[in-house]
């Protein structure tokens, strides 16, 4: 038999030896030696082979628009919101889809092949909607790009928030957003919440809120974003994105909160770079992290993920989009440093936000044909270099090489 690929010697993120081949897209082997033709064969002995980075929270529709009109001088969540709507009302859709074609180039590079991207939907020009569903069929074959319609502004906030969410729906975006914490009162975030899970179930798709983005201890949409998905029977379709104000909640609440959401099998997609820097704005000392409860939801069993969320935009000035910077992030804001738990981190990245997504990647045989080659021995030593991708494979094609950088240092004594 021959294959199309096949990556020889390279060290699975379970520390195992292995070959990998693969033939029409989609892993065909996985053994310790595969002696058989290929057409194409990538030497990676003694580096790490691992399951592509996803990212399963991004803001598509405004990355690499920092500084346009103005920076955001406060740092804070609400000025990020109010910048993006003067941004919204002067930017084009070319640029959209200029700008976000130019992060997925650097995302691929970066070994990153599947993006969950939120849409502003209550925009009414509909440039960002109609900007991302051309991206998402531009990078079709490379990239998968899901998208959240996501009511920036409101489900009932903004005027007409809800029908701009369903004409999104219409248009082909593929989740159900929303942004409780956004809304005029507790009662409004609430019947929100609601409104997103009953669409979600009438048309059979995936949740994903923006859920407690707040340092308020009281905001707890959480909570009835878990009882809503058991009511409209979404378990295991649901995500709340940040949870932030967990990070502040009172520990009996949270005693009580946890298994909620593990029950209604909803998963956490915090966003360690953004959290770390948009929340605790108005603490002085301590001040607060603002990221949410990562090691008690996953003992509770919750399915967690970090996601990037920004990347140069009115919320964040920085990110490149390598997800191996949020997991280190992740890493050292959640205090997640004993061995097992960095390389929990490293699947928080990988194997996890591609569960999240639905995707079917993993290093296993009948598994698509996407992996990642770098340069390091295991996840930990990835996190801690953030080294090369030297290759990147999607669907059993090698999309992207990276040449690592080379370092002299002319005189230098010490060891070698
Ligand atoms: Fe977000």
């Amino acid at each position: 038999m021959s294959f199309d690929l096949i990556v020889k010697g390279g060290l699975l993120p379970d520390g195992q030896q292995a070959d990998i081949a693969i033939k029409a897209g989609r892993i065909a082997a996985i053994a310790p030696a595969i002696d058989a033709p290929a057409a194409e064969i990538i030497d990676a002995h003694g580096k790490l082979v691992s399951p592509p980075f996803v990212d399963a929270h991004f803001h598509m529709d405004s990355t690499l628009s920092y500084g346009r009109p103005r920076v955001n001088a406060s740092g804070t969540l609400l000025e990020g919101i109010a910048l993006w709507g003067e941004l919204k009302l002067i930017q084009t859709r070319d640029e959209i889809v200029a700008r976000a074609l130019d992060y997925c180039r650097q995302a691929v590079g970066q070994g990153v092949l599947a993006i969950r991207s939120h849409v502003d939907v209550t925009d009414p020009t509909f440039h960002n909607v109609e900007a991302l569903l051309e991206v998402r069929d531009r990078v079709k074959g490379i990239l998968d790009l899901q998208l959240v319609a996501f009511p920036q502004d409101g489900w009932l906030r903004a005027p007409g928030g809800e029908a701009q969410v369903i004409r999104a729906l219409d248009a082909g975006v593929d989740i159900v957003g929303g942004i409780p914490h956004f809304e005029r009162t507790m009662a409004d975030g609430a019947a929100s919440v609601r409104a997103a899970c009953r669409l979600a179930a009438e048309r059979g798709l995936m949740v994903d809120l923006h859920c407690d983005e707040s340092d308020d201890p009281h905001s707890r949409h959480i909570e009835t974003l878990a009882a809503e998905t058991v009511v409209f029977g979404l378990q295991g379709r649901v995500a709340g994105s940040h949870l932030s104000s967990m990070h502040s909640m009172d520990n009996y609440y949270v005693a009580k909160l946890l298994p909620l959401i593990a029950e209604a099998q909803v998963a956490a997609i915090p966003n360690p770079l953004i959290n770390i820097t948009l929340q605790g704005r108005m603490d002085t000392y301590p001040k607060r992290r603002g990221m949410t409860r990562v090691p008690e939801l996953l003992a509770a069993g919750v399915t967690v993920a970090f996601g990037q969320d920004c990347v140069k935009d009115p919320w964040y000035p920085l990110g490149s989009g390598d997800m191996l910077d949020v997991a280190h992030m992740g890493l050292h804001v959640a205090l997640m440093t004993a061995p097992d738990q960095m390389r929990t981190c490293f699947d928080m990245v990988t194997t996890t936000p591609a569960r999240i997504l639905g995707l079917d990647f993993g290093l296993h045989a009948g598994a698509r044909g996407s992996l990642v080659v770098l340069d390091c021995t295991d996840a930990i030593e990835a996190i801690r270099l953030r080294p090369a991708r030297l290759a990147v494979v999607s669907d059993g094609r090698v999309v992207a090489r990276t040449v690592p950088k080379a370092t002299d240092i002319a005189g230098f004594k010490g060891r070698p």
